[in-house]
């Protein structure tokens, strides 16, 4: 008899599913290891956040030009090959508003 097995698969499958919920901007920024080349303070191979932050600074496109750096990786700032975010658009948004947020 199948059914069990294909009922424990369902289960299983909306448990991971309830998992998969939506990360915050910091644990992408971890996930994705942004932190090799960023951290919020300090400048390594790319500026830290604060630095980006700071150049943004009342900059009312900013959030929107990052999300598309991001999203679309390839040429962003002076790095012409920058890292793709394949994550939800929801995630980026979070990923750049604490970028934004840094200081
Ligand atoms: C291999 C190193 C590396 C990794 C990994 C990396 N970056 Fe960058 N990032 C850079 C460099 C270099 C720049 C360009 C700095 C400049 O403009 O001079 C940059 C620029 C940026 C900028 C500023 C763009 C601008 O318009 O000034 C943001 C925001 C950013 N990165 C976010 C991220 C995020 C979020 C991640 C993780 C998904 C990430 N980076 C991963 C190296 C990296």
């Amino acid at each position: 008899m199948r059914l069990p097995i294909a009922f424990a698969l369902v289960l299983a499958c909306a448990a991971s599913a309830g998992v998969a919920q939506a990360a915050t901007g910091d644990e992408v920024i971890a996930a994705q290891k942004c932190n090799k080349c960023h951290t919020a303070k300090t400048t390594k191979k790319g500026p830290s956040f604060a630095d980006v932050a700071a150049k943004y600074k009342g900059d009312a496109a900013a959030s929107a030009s990052l999300f598309k750096g991001l999203k679309a990786g390839g040429k962003m700032g002076d790095e012409d090959d920058h890292k793709k975010l394949e994550v939800s658009d929801d995630e980026i948004r979070a990923v750049v508003a604490v970028v934004l947020a840094s200081k």
